[in-house]
């Protein structure tokens, strides 16, 4: 039985808040329904092949753009306040940069996965890599939500309302497509 995928968490502090914090629920959910649809032994192929297109597609395009909201957005709000803010800040885009070729080999993998659910060693080398980035995401998770997130709530409220709509206003574009993701 793979996870279900679609709770919300408990919504506390403001709008902002809550929309970083299901981002960064959903990443969690993601990467362990990743790690599940790799390793579980009583799935049924069309129930893979269901979890590989959708790990495929957030991988795709919901996380990139939390990504780039980070990079984008939140980083120049905040750059040059405070020098631990700086490094915190520094050290979340080096990881970004880390994850990049391990979250577009998970999102190959689960692209096999989808045509070929019984692909044996696809469901070896995503079960370890969803593993090695489970792992790697709740450190850099953990690492925003001490140091990088507090910041930006120390922040006036017009910067942190100015922030909310910029990431708002991207969500209303329309949607960028992978080559992958494009089905
Ligand atoms: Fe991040
Ligand atoms: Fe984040």
């Amino acid at each position: 039985m793979l996870t279900q995928i679609g709770q919300r968490p408990a919504r506390e502090g403001g709008e902002l808040y809550v929309a970083l914090s299901e981002c960064h629920q959903r990443i969690r959910l993601y990467v362990n329904l990743a790690w599940q649809l790799a390793a579980a032994d009583d799935v049924t192929p069309g129930e893979r092949r269901n979890a590989a297109r959708a790990v495929r597609r957030y991988f795709s395009l919901a996380f990139p753009r939390h990504v780039a909201d980070e990079e984008e957005l939140l980083t120049p709000l905040l750059a040059g306040t405070d020098p631990h803010v700086d490094e915190a800040l520094r050290m979340m885009n080096d990881e970004h940069e880390e994850h990049d070729r391990d979250v577009q080999r998970l999102v190959l993998l689960c692209h096999v996965l989808e045509h070929d659910p019984l692909h044996a060693a696809a469901r070896a080398e995503l079960a370890r890599l969803a593993t090695y980035l489970g792992g790697a995401f709740e450190r850099h998770l953990a690492l925003e939500e001490a140091l990088v997130f507090p910041a930006l709530r120390r922040s006036a409220p017009s910067v942190q309302a100015a922030l909310y709509a910029a990431i708002r206003r991207r969500r209303q574009r329309p949607r960028a497509t992978s080559t992958i993701a494009a089905k």
